[in-house]
Formats: C-alpha cells, structure tokens, sequence
C-alpha cells in the first residue's frame, strides 16, 4: 500500500502527538459500536452506584478500532487512576508485583496484548484477578520464604487482537469481554468530522461522506488519512478539504473505492486467481500470501467478512461473487450457486 502501512500497529511520533488530542476521553464521545457503549455505560454506572471498582473487562478485535480507548474512558468515567502496560513487557513475575503493588483502590491496570504475556507471569496474575493477592518471594536458596500481600481491589483491563490466542483461564477471569468490530461507513464519517474539527480545518461533507466508506472501517485509518488529506490541501492550495482532495489522498495510500488495501486486495485475488475463489484452508492461504495466520484472520479477515466480500466456511475461506466484482474477476459458477 504504497510506503504507508495503514494498520502497522507500530505507533508512529506523530500518532502519539494527536494520539491525546484525538482520543475520546468520556464514553459519550466515543462514535459507533452501540451496543458495547451501551452495555459497559450500565456497568460503569452500577459500579460507581455502588462505589465498588468495575470488574475486569477484557476488549478483543482488531488493530485501531479503539481498544487502548476505551481503556483510557474506563479510568476517567470511574475517577480513578491508570497504569499502563503490555505482554511483552511484563517479563517476570516481580515485573508484575512491582506494577500491582503500586496500585491503589479502584486503578485501572490496562494490559495491552495480553495474549503475549509469557505462562509465569500469566498464572501469577490469576490470584491477583481473582483473591486481589499476591505471594512474594522473599530472598532465595534456603532462607527462602514467601510472603502473603493482599492488593488493593483493581480493575484489569485487557487488549488483545488474537482472542484465539488467550488461554481459557485467562480468559474466564474477566467479568466483562467486549469484541470490538470493524465501524460503519455513518460512524467513520462522524470520526473523520470529528477529527477535523479538532484539527482545526474545513472537511466539506462530500468529502466527510467518502471517507466513511473508505477507511477499512477503522479510526486510526481514518484519523491517518484526514492528515494527510491535510497535506494534499495544503500543497494543492486548497483551504479545505473537498472530494477531489480526498481522491487524490486515498489513491497515494492505496485504499480503493470500498476502503480495501493492497493486503485485502491481495487475499481476495489469490482466492480468486489461485484457487478458483476456495474454499480453501487458512493455512494454506497464509503459505501463499506468506502472511501469519492469525494476521489473516484477525486483522484482515473482519472487514473483508463485514463487507460481504469473504465468508468462512467449515471447508475454509472462500471468495464471494461481490469480491469477485469488485477485482473485475469472474467468479466460479459453483459460488454463484452458494451464495445465490
Ligand atoms: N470510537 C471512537 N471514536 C473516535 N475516535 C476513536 C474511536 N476509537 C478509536 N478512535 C481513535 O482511533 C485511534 C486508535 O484507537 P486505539 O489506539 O484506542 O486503538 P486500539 O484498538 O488500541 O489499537 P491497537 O490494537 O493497535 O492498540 C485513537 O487515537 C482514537 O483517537
Ligand atoms: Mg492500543
């Protein structure tokens, strides 16, 4: 997708300056998914009714949907403090004592990937979920003992973008789990207005209207694309940004008329080209993209599924008629009869 990659979930200095600037910090802010903002809207209040922490929550789904978010919304609708960390960081289980040791009443601890948290520190963290205590290791070799240390109650929030990457016990610890998916056209739309306006520049409703569609159904795209929407403006000597610019900002990133990039693309035809459109085994298709897994399926996989251009089968992927359409490919006659 030309030299940027849209989802690279490596952040970049310049997503971190409007990181905090763009991020919603109540969740009467946050656009789109209804029906999560709805169900975590009554926990929060029940718990803050009852002036008890909210229990764990755990959010799953794909890069830039919103996840660190929401994190973020938890801590500040319940007054209280976060702490912020990650899988891979957490390297020992005394990195984890030292992090929940300094926690007080009602923090949240937010754990981003936590898929990647290595066993150890995985099983010590169950306890301090379930009985908010911990056991120390005090000193080593003979005169070794351990000492018992309640914690204060806590808030875990997980992030992960590969639920299938979750042990089960983990997982059955959260009280709350959300899974996030892909945005509608209407709720990118209101995003890249909203973005404007707080970036302080003019986005003229054609072109707040195109963006909804072709911004893989995700904020960070979307956010990603008004900047340099705002560049293509500014060179172009234009005051505001309008569809044209928007074209012009859309074809240099690569991101097609429904919002697919070179990877979406690229797994639709090799269905499509290479294996008469499937079905074919995940596997497989990850040997003949030379992709992971569980990228496939995590990151790329939803949007495809959403705009009804892939389905999973029990046989494997396959692709439909409409991504056949959409690549100006002819579909095999035995898909028509599936998906007629
Ligand atoms: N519902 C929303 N409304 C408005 N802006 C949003 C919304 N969700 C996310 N954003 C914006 O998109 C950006 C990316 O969101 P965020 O960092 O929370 O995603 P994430 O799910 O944590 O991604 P990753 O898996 O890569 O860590 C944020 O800067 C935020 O400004
Ligand atoms: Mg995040």
């Amino acid at each position: 997708m030309g030299e940027e990659r849209l989802l690279n979930p490596v952040q970049r200095a310049e997503d971190l300056d409007n990181e905090n600037v763009l991020r919603p910090r109540r969740l009467e802010e946050f656009v789109g998914q209804p029906e999560l903002r709805e169900n975590l809207g009554i926990f929060l209040q029940a718990a803050r009714e009852r002036q008890e922490p909210l229990d764990h929550v755990l959010f799953a789904g794909p890069p830039g949907l919103g996840k660190t978010t929401l994190a973020a919304i938890i801590a500040s609708e319940m007054g209280t403090n976060l702490k912020v960390t990650s899988g891979p960081i957490l390297d020992r289980p005394s990195d984890l004592a030292g992090m929940l040791t300094n926690l007080q009443h009602g923090d949240v601890l937010f754990i981003d990937e936590i898929h990647r948290l290595n066993r150890t520190v995985e099983e010590y963290l169950y306890p301090a979920m379930e009985d908010f205590s911990i056991d120390i290791l005090l000193e080593s070799g003979p005169s070794a003992r351990s000492v018992h240390l309640p914690l204060p109650r806590f808030t875990l929030v997980g992030a992960t973008t590969r639920t299938g990457m979750l042990t089960s016990p983990l997982r059955d610890r959260f009280g709350l789990t959300f899974r996030l998916d892909p945005y509608k056209p209407q709720e990118i739309e209101t995003i890249a207005r909203r973005t404007s306006t707080i970036l302080g520049f003019v986005l003229e409703p054609e072109a707040a209207l195109l963006l909804g569609r072709r911004c893989r159904g995700t904020p960070r795209v979307v956010n990603r694309v008004v900047r340099r929407c705002r560049d293509v403006a500014q060179v172009t000597r234009k005051d505001s940004i309008d569809p044209g610019v928007v074209e012009k900002t859309l074809s240099i990133l690569g991101l097609d008329s429904l919002g697919l990039d070179e990877m979406d693309r690229r797994i639709l035809s090799t269905l499509l080209e290479r294996f008469e459109g499937g079905p074919l085994g995940l596997s497989t298709l990850s040997a003949a993209l030379n992709e992971e897994q569980d990228t496939i399926e995590e990151v790329y996989e939803p949007y495809l599924i959403q705009l009804g251009m892939l389905a999973r089968t029990p046989r494997g992927r396959v692709a439909t008629p409409a991504a056949a359409r959409h690549l100006g490919l002819s579909a095999k006659p035995f898909q028509e009869g599936l998906f007629a």
